[in-house]
């Protein structure tokens, strides 16, 4: 399916573009609003930042593939990235992981029937000095154990 930007969102990236000389600086912020947009980074998504960029697709889907942020396909309502690298590790990361995992009943990278959650597991998230830590959608819960990770995951349950 064809992918467009919104007039409104087309104008925040030609004002990314603007802060530099050359436009391909901008792919970042362009594929996060796109995300926003989108829901995910589909390959229409990244055509489409190819052509506004002028830039090739590949470079687009290189940095769409370096970056845990951006998704290649729709996740739930609360996508939740569990550190399990080194800091988080020694600290209970792989505990928190499986909670969250025997909880949700899902695993690296799958989306829960009612579409709610998704799972990652992923690299350091920069908040080593406070691990254990999730992050859910962009917000981070940090100095974990396994029972405030059930709390947090019932709360958003109860969320609509
Ligand atoms: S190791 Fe988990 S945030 Fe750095």
């Amino acid at each position: 399916m064809e992918f467009r930007f919104t007039e409104e969102n087309l104008e925040r990236i030609k004002k990314e573009i603007s802060k530099y000389p050359v436009k391909k600086p901008a792919v970042m912020a362009a594929l996060y609003i796109a995300q926003e947009q989108n829901g995910y980074i589909s390959n229409e998504v990244i055509k489409e930042i190819a052509k506004i960029l002028e830039m090739p697709a590949e470079e687009v889907l290189g940095v769409v593939t370096f970056y845990t942020m951006y998704h290649q396909k729709q996740m739930g309502k609360f996508h939740i990235q569990v550190c399990t690298n080194v800091s988080c590790m020694l600290r209970g990361g792989y505990d928190i992981w499986n909670r969250v995992k025997d909880k949700l009943g899902i695993d690296n990278m799958e989306v829960t029937e009612d579409k709610k959650f998704s799972l990652e597991e992923v690299e350091c998230m920069g908040s080593c000095g406070t691990a254990p830590m999730i992050a859910v959608n962009e917000d981070y819960y940090e100095n974990l154990t396994k029972e405030k990770v059930e709390e947090i995951l019932e709360s958003l349950k109860n969320t609509n």
